[in-house]
């Protein structure tokens, strides 16, 4: 069996370097190399401003970094040096070709396969870590195996991460579960022992779990799968509360007590974003249809489907609550982050919202503490609808705090839960005395008091709830 003394990790974003970081947080007698083609975030790793933002991140990273961490462009020296190699690039959803909008694009992957391939003059581990199509680690093999000299021999594991933004280094410091699939041969096993010590410098026995390779692969996107499914259900309810009187928050409470279901991802919301939720549900959608198997594509397809409704449906009703048009209306939105604790905005609800609040022609101030300003700039931008940087400026505003974006604001929706909007972080009354009349609230991760909101004079509608509520 290998014993691991050098590992690399080929890619540096948010899932190889708070990982890797751990990996050398936690094992001093491991040297941990994470390396990118991206000069800039690389730079950014090796800089006092790390380039990810991550509660705990720079802890880990400062301790370690120079010692047994590292982070450069140099890929091929740190293939060559490594006994075990990550692969934690990029699988995004493919834009064009065939399976455009659902398969996963799998070229970062098999250009890393191949760089390791190329490059490497003694064998190697080589784990999945990207989440990947169910059975891609064949093609790794493959790829390896033809460009391999006979003296080179490479295993392949796969070790999906579950990792959540934003308390990633909680979640990798005390993770549920490590998952380590491995081929069932005498080599696959004994890769797939070296990889757990890795994790047993930390991780407790009978949370490393081992399975094949298949399984592991397909957990991964099943994992992913049922969570969102929880999110889409009880935002599904969302909408039947809002018609009844029945209350979301209520109804989850009440649903979560019973132990089988649990009270975990049972918040009602404006819509799951995160660059993986989507993402790897279409993939399980297309890897369903490509096994011919419809109702099952169809089955998990929903959970998208209903996800876009939500969205959808809160744009809606902020319309016609504001007497069905915002046309040069000032929208203050608060949060562009697609979850708390987080600057990452990939496929965040606040950019639907605010594409859809432009599109109708409104002003939209937007405060979020963590995003920068370049970044929505970006993700606001749309071919053949907003083209340049410039169109996206006259419809926008940036705001230095939450004040500033309310302040002559027709309407305040709160996008992202972060916890300096909670009412007992923000200034409710001076938000309302800076705002036209009638001052309209949307709350779309229900972290207001709607009675306490109200009193001060707001008209509020918070997601799942409805002003009937509590009466007969
Ligand atoms: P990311 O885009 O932040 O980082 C990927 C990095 O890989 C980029 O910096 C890119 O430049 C680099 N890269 C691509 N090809 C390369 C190559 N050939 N050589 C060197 N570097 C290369 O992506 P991410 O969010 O870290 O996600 C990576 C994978 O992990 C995805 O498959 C994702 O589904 C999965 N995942 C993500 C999360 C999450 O919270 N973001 C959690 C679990 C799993
Ligand atoms: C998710 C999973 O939780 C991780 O286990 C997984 O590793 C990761 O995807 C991945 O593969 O990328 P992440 O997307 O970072 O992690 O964050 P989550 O906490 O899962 O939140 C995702 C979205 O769902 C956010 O927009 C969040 O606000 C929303 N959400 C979450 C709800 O609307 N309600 C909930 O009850 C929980």
């Amino acid at each position: 069996m290998v014993d691991v003394k050098s590992i690399c990790c080929i890619g540096a974003g948010y899932v190889g370097g708070p990982t890797c970081a751990v990996i050398a947080y936690k094992c001093h007698d491991i040297k941990v190399t994470i390396v990118d083609l991206n000069q800039a975030r690389i730079d950014a790793w090796n800089s006092d401003k790390l380039p990810i933002y991550e509660p705990g991140l720079e802890e880990v990273v400062f301790d370690r970094r120079g010692k047994n961490l590292f982070f450069t462009t140099d890929v091929d020296a740190a293939i060559l040096e490594a006994d075990l190699i990550f692969v934690s690039v990029n699988t995004p959803t493919k834009k064009t070709g065939m399976g455009a909008g659902m398969a996963a694009d799998l070229a970062y992957i098999e250009g890393a396969t191949r760089r390791i391939a190329e490059i490497a003059t003694s064998s190697k581990i080589v784990v999945e870590k990207s989440t990947v199509p169910c059975r891609t680690a064949e093609s790794m093999r493959t790829i390896l195996e033809a460009n391999s000299t006979g003296s080179i021999h490479f295993d392949i594991l796969s070790n999906p991460e579950f990792l959540a933004e934003g308390t990633a280094i909680k979640d990798l410091l005390n993770p549920d579960r490590v998952l380590i699939g491995a081929l069932q041969t005498p080599t696959g096993l004994s890769a797939q022992q070296s990889l757990a010590n890795v994790y047993k410098h930390w991780v407790p026995e009978d949370r490393v779990i081992t399975t094949n390779l298949w399984s592991s692969e397909l957990s991964k996107l099943a994992a992913n799968a049922l969570l969102a499914q929880r999110i889409s259900s009880i935002n599904a309810l969302s909408a039947i509360c809002e018609a009844t009187g029945a209350d979301v928050d209520e109804v989850a409470y009440a649903c979560g007590r019973d132990s089988r279901l649990g009270s975990k991802f049972l918040k009602a919301s404006v819509g799951f974003g995160g660059s993986c939720f989507q993402k790897d549900i279409l993939n399980l959608v297309y890897l369903s249809t490509q096994l011919n198997l419809p109702e099952v594509a169809d089955y998990w397809h929903q959970v998208v489907l209903m996800n876009e409704y939500q969205k959808k449906r809160f744009v809606r009703k902020i319309i016609s609550t504001l007497f069905n048009t915002i046309t040069n209306k000032r929208i203050a939105v608060l949060g562009f982050a697609f979850k708390k604790d987080t600057g990452d905005t990939r496929e965040s609800a606040a950019i639907t919202l605010i594409k859809d609040f432009i599109q109708e022609n409104a002003h939209v101030a937007i405060y979020d503490p963590k995003v920068e300003p370049e970044q929505i700039y970006m993700d606001l931008m749309e071919p053949g609808v907003v083209d340049t940087r410039k169109q996206v400026e006259k419809s926008i505003s940036i705001c230095g705090d939450a004040y500033e974006a309310c302040k002559g604001a027709d309407a305040v929706v709160i996008v992202t839960e972060w916890d300096e909007f909670k009412s007992d972080q923000l200034d409710y009354q001076r938000i309302y005395d800076n705002m036209h009349k009638p001052a309209f609230l949307f709350d779309g991760r229900l972290l207001l008091d709607a009675a306490q909101i109200r009193e001060i004079g707001f008209k509020v509608h918070i997601i799942g709830k409805n002003e009937l509520a509590g009466t007969a």
